[in-house]
């Protein structure tokens, strides 16, 4: 099935409750959570406190994506405040094998992000283990970009991977996903789609309604 993973960087943050309910009344599954910690990426978003929140507010499958150096530091904390699925990039660990372990300890879906330019061997032997692979469409770190159209071919060669190893693992984009890229994104084998301005610009529930038909 594919879902929807609104993100909600791309919020009106003094309306966030409100925005976050029009999201899941008009049927997104998924919430997309940014957390950047200002060094693997230059920008500082949000953490903690505002998951937690979140979390006492939505049944919305809480989708957190960790752009921080050494996530492993973090991921009990993250698990605590009531994520669903934690997501680590592979460029972020020192060991990658046990960020999946201390996710899958805690029950919970384990992801893993590649940025755009790195290759998919990062994945050959942990694969089997996870349940959901992030492919970066755009240099993590900032909302409203513009699709790398390369990341797609990336996408059809992990789903590629996926099927000629038996797997069931989702495909997750995220970045510069809107009603212009969508249908490449999902025709390239992607099933989980992150959008931020695409949902969050304008009106949500409307956006959100659009996004989820055309993912049909
Ligand atoms: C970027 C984040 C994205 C971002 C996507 O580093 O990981 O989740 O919010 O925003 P859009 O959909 O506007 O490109
Ligand atoms: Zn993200």
């Amino acid at each position: 099935m594919n879902c929807l993973s609104p993100s909600i960087l791309s919020a009106d943050f003094n309306r966030l409750g409100e925005q976050i309910t029009a999201a899941e009344q008009a049927g997104a599954q998924y919430l997309h959570f940014d957390v950047m910690d200002g060094h693997f990426v230059p920008n500082i978003s949000f953490g903690m406190p505002v998951l937690q929140s979140l979390r006492a507010q939505t049944g919305m499958m809480l989708d957190v994506h960790l752009m921080i150096e050494d996530p492993v530091r973090y991921i009990g904390d993250v698990a605590d405040c009531g994520a669903d699925i934690i997501t680590v990039h592979a460029e972020a660990c020192t060991d990658l094998n046990l960020a999946v372990d201390r996710i899958k300890e805690r029950d919970l879906l384990a992801g893993v992000a590649l940025c755009p330019a790195t290759p998919l061997t990062e994945l050959t032997y942990i694969l089997p283990r996870i349940d959901m692979v992030l492919i970066m469409t755009v240099n993590p770190g900032l909302g409203g970009q513009k699709l790398i159209p390369y990341t797609l071919e990336k996408v059809r060669d992990l789903k590629e991977m996926i099927d000629s190893r038996g797997l069931k693992t989702d495909i997750e984009v995220d970045g510069g996903i809107n009603f212009k890229t969508l249908d490449a994104a999902l025709d390239a084998g992607a099933n989980i789609i992150v959008a931020g301005s695409a949902v969050f610009e304008g009106d949500v529930e409307e956006n959100t309604k659009r996004l989820l038909d055309r993912m049909k």
